[in-house]
């Protein structure tokens, strides 16, 4: 048996045939694994008793008093290592010692997703080596100590805009050098099939938990879902559980500053990147734009296929919030409810602040808290 490749004309696998037999092989540990009782035992448990869920689904009593109508946070923060990321490279981590790999190797932006791959690696007795753009490794330097302590070699990538679309061309370089002992850990539901299926099946816990937990907490399913997209892993992981069920779906990219944004889906054109196709941020002529964001998270040209694939069959609206609306929905919800979320999740939070009048007193509406500030506090004190 082979998953769908495609989501329509999204997706795919544009890839150097070199690396083609390695994403089969994935694909098909993927396909063994995920029906191995022994694998999904261990994966449910390391989900538990390391990572921490089922995470809350926390009812944000000041905010919707304040608002008027309830609101719900998702509290991924709340996970070990303080994103909804560990889901993912605890899943993947597995499949790499399964498939008998001696090396993982991982891209990150904010970071998270390396602390995330580091944590996972350091557990499962693997090395992980980290490529890291240099930019985001000055903003993020507290996510880059942790992953040198979990053991991780970090490695900073100085081409390009040396961000994130770099660190991934980097990590694809070495793959593809490495291809049979090591494992390419991806971040987000992006890069060539398997990789957006893959990642999407270890999120989806995110939704299928809420919808369990809203069901009890309310009797019935919420009107609204909201969640921030990078790459798009945690918004596919929360909607995943509820796309066409007439329930609004919200995804908010980065709309940056006045001069350069993230806004793949609204403003990006089809083309093929970083092995799949997709929206991108590009020029006329196929170069890839660079993309910014004052959450190192969000800063990514591209965006998983499905996201492309939903946003042209109208099944998830996809909106923005700049860099100072991040800020302040950041301030907001420490101030209103206690709780430091990650600049990224600040953007979901800013969507629901910025459109109160488009809200009711019956909507029960649902943020996806993808992650936790502390990492962002550097960033966030040159800014108030
Ligand atoms: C806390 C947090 N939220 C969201 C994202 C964006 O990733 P994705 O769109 O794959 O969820 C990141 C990426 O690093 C992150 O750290």
């Amino acid at each position: 048996m082979r998953l769908k490749t495609k989501f329509n004309q999204f997706g795919g696998v544009y890839i150097p045939e070199m690396m083609v037999k390695s994403m089969q092989d994935l694909e098909t540990a993927f396909i063994t694994y995920t029906k191995n009782k022994k694998f999904r035992n261990e994966l449910k448990s390391l989900l538990k008793n390391f990572a921490g869920r089922p995470t809350p689904l926390y009812f944000a009593k000041n905010m919707s008093k304040e608002l008027g109508f309830k609101i719900y946070l998702k509290r991924e923060d709340l996970l070990h290592t303080g994103a909804h990321k560990i889901n993912n490279t605890l899943g993947q981590g597995l499949l790499a010692k399964y498939m008998g790999k001696k090396e993982i190797i991982a891209e990150t932006g904010a970071g998270q997703h390396g602390v995330a791959t580091a944590a996972a690696g350091a557990l499962m007795g693997l090395p992980v080596k980290v490529f890291m753009g240099a930019k985001d490794i000055e903003r993020q330097k507290l996510n880059v100590f942790r992953m040198k302590l979990f053991g991780a070699e970090v490695i900073s990538v100085e081409s390009g805009s040396k961000t994130l679309k770099d660190a991934v061309n980097e990590s694809m370089r070495y793959f593809l050098a490495n291809v049979e002992s090591t494992y390419y850990l991806l971040g987000s539901v992006v890069g060539p099939h398997p990789y957006p299926t893959l990642v999407e099946y270890f999120q989806k816990i995110i939704g299928e938990e809420t919808k369990e937990q809203i069901i009890s907490l309310e009797n019935k399913l919420p009107t609204k879902i909201i969640a921030c997209v990078g790459g798009g892993s945690n918004a596919i992981g929360i909607f995943n559980t509820f796309i066409g069920k007439n329930i609004k779906l919200i995804g908010v990219e980065a709309a940056g500053n006045n001069i350069k944004h993230g806004k793949t889906l609204s403003e990006g054109t089809i083309g093929v990147f970083h092995g799949t196709k997709s929206y991108v941020l590009q020029t006329q002529e196929g170069q890839i734009l660079e993309a910014h964001s004052i959450s190192a998270g969000l800063d990514y040209p591209g965006v998983g296929p499905k996201h492309s694939y939903l946003k042209n069959k109208n099944l998830v609206s996809y909106q923005s919030a700049n860099d100072e609306q991040a800020i302040n929905a950041l301030q907001y919800l420490c101030k209103k409810e206690g709780i430091l979320p990650a600049l990224e999740s600040a953007h979901a939070l800013s969507y629901v602040l910025e459109n109160q009048d488009t809200f009711t007193k019956e909507d029960v509406v649902v943020i996806c808290l993808s992650g936790r500030g502390d990492k962002d506090i550097g960033v966030v004190m040159e800014h108030v």
